[in-house]
């Protein structure tokens, strides 16, 4: 075990979140309900300009407010305005923790912001405020002592899903290194990113080593992984993305500049026959339903042992009957929307397309854009098509004597994301953890929320590069190499 101070800093241990049962706590949330949230705009070091679009409610389909999307003039010139942070490392990990700080005080816009954009729950936007808070304080301790000098100029690209938390650790680690970044959010959630840049400027980050340029991916995102003036570009997103993205770099950009992609998964589970029903139950809903299941590490394929497979399926079912699915600022919710429309569509049209498969299926609002939670039976992992980021879990069954099968069958996906596996063998843990491709390996829990400093999470194969993110080689990648010693 690593003592907390060793991680975070002297005295400082991750964060303990704000609790959702204290009175005084839930009557500042609740007086942020309906407070006014700012429209968002580029935050570059001159003016910008652009086109104005509104920004969507999932659970409704309502306006919550406008973004203005960079056009590609905005985006030259805050690359040409882009300088490198160059005080002493020291007060630069000073103004990050400031700055964990002010998210930590201002909760309330935060989490009305993460529910009215991205359709967060309660639970879920306590959970962001703390990675991402987590994610300043640790980057902060882990480089306050370093000398190595900065990269350049680092784009930071990011998804919708966790708006604030995946938002903010990308930009606290190119900025810790002392680096110039460029943020640009997700077309779905720029409000939240803007209240976050104008925390971390009022926390003391200079404008011209963070800007913020909201805008499509096609457009702001292609022009900052496109051009020659970027010294390097953090994403999470999906693999395909990726793969432009890493396509784009190579044809524009100067050989060697690094990509730091972490992306999508096909995440399983297997429980065995020695597994605790209960236990195991819970943390298999909790791992694919959870956030709607729009997690990158939501468990999507659930592998039981055959014996006791028709007893857990059953179970399986009970649980998804008690899930509430419906208003995010509703304490009793379980489930919130999905993201937007298309998310919606596409997923429905899948189970549609696929409907002889369907196990259960619970209850969901017919207005706005939820998903009621779905179990779907396959064969195996292999009849998947694709990750499907919603409420949708496949589960299959499989004979003792072919574990080794499905564990080969689980990485010959080529993904690596999370794992799971629920179990009373100790040498069976030790068996599958050693065999199968995953970044995350999960026993005998869920296999969702890491936590920043103790589980480094990040995937192999499709599912990322590397380095993990909240571990210790994550900020070193965003210093510049060290110069080969002349006469070596
Ligand atoms: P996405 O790939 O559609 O978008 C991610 C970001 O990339 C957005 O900001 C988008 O605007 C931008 N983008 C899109 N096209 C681009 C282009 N051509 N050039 C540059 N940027 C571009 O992903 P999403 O729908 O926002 O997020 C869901 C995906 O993210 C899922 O696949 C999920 O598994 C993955 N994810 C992975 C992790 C992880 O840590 N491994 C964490 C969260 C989400
Ligand atoms: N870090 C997030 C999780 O572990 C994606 O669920």
């Amino acid at each position: 075990l690593v003592a907390p101070d060793a991680i975070f800093g002297e005295g400082r241990r991750n964060s303990q979140g704000h609790d959702l049962s204290d009175e005084a706590t839930l009557a500042r949330i609740e007086a942020a309900r309906a407070c006014d949230i700012p429209d968002a705009e580029p935050l570059t070091v001159r003016p910008a300009t652009g086109t104005r679009v509104p920004v969507l409610n999932p659970a409704s389909g309502d306006e919550v407010a406008h973004v203005l999307e960079a056009d590609s003039e905005t985006v030259s010139r805050a690359i040409e305005d882009a300088r490198i942070w160059d005080a002493p490392a020291a007060e630069r990990a000073e103004v990050l923790r400031r700055a964990a700080d002010l998210y930590e005080e201002n909760y309330g816009p935060i989490f009305a912001t993460l529910a009215r954009e991205a359709g967060k729950i309660l639970p879920d936007c306590v959970g962001e405020v703390r990675e991402a808070v987590d994610f300043l304080r640790y980057y902060a301790a882990e480089g306050e002592e370093a000398t190595a000098a900065p990269r350049g100029i680092i784009t930071a690209i990011s998804p919708w899903n966790f708006p604030l938390a995946i938002f903010t650790g990308q930009i606290a680690a190119a900025l810790m290194a002392g680096n110039a970044v460029l943020a640009k959010p997700a077309e779905q959630t720029p409000l939240v990113a803007a209240i976050a840049v104008r925390l971390l400027h009022q926390a003391g980050v200079p404008a011209h080593a963070l800007q913020l340029l909201p805008g499509q991916g096609g457009t702001v995102g292609a022009a900052l992984t496109s051009d020659a003036r970027i010294n390097g570009v953090v994403f999470t997103g999906s693999t395909e993305t990726a793969q432009i993205i890493a396509g784009a770099m190579a044809a524009h950009m100067a050989p060697g500049t690094p990509l730091i992609a972490e992306t999508g998964g096909l995440n399983a589970m297997i429980v065995d026959s020695t597994a605790l029903p209960e236990q195991a139950v819970r943390d298999i809903v909790a791992s694919s339903f959870r956030s709607a299941g729009q997690r990158c590490s939501a468990l999507r394929c659930l592998y039981v042992q055959e014996d006791i497979a028709p007893h857990l399926i059953a179970m399986i079912k009970g649980a998804m009957d008690e899930l509430r699915v419906g208003d995010p600022w509703h304490l009793s919710t379980d489930v919130g929307p999905v993201i937007d429309a298309e998310a919606r569509d596409g997923i429905d049209s899948y189970t549609e397309a696929n409907a002889a498969r369907v196990l259960h299926r619970v209850w969901a609002p017919r207005k706005g854009h939820f998903i009621a939670p779905v179990l779907m039976k396959v064969n195996g992992i292999e009849e998947m098509e694709r990750e499907i980021f919603g409420p949708v879990l496949h589960v299959a069954t499989f004979r003792a004597d072919r574990l080794e099968q499905v564990i080969a069958d689980i990485n010959a996906r080529g993904y690596g994301l999370t794992f799971g596996l629920h179990t009373r063998i100790d040498s069976r843990v030790q068996e599958v953890t050693e065999a199968i491709h995953a970044g995350n390996l999960y026993v005998n829990r869920n296999q969702i929320g890491a936590v920043v400093g103790s589980q480094p999470f990040g995937g192999e194969g499709l599912s990322g590069t590397g380095p993990k993110a909240g571990g210790p080689f994550y900020l070193p990648r965003f210093f510049a190499p060290a110069p080969v010693p002349a006469g070596t």
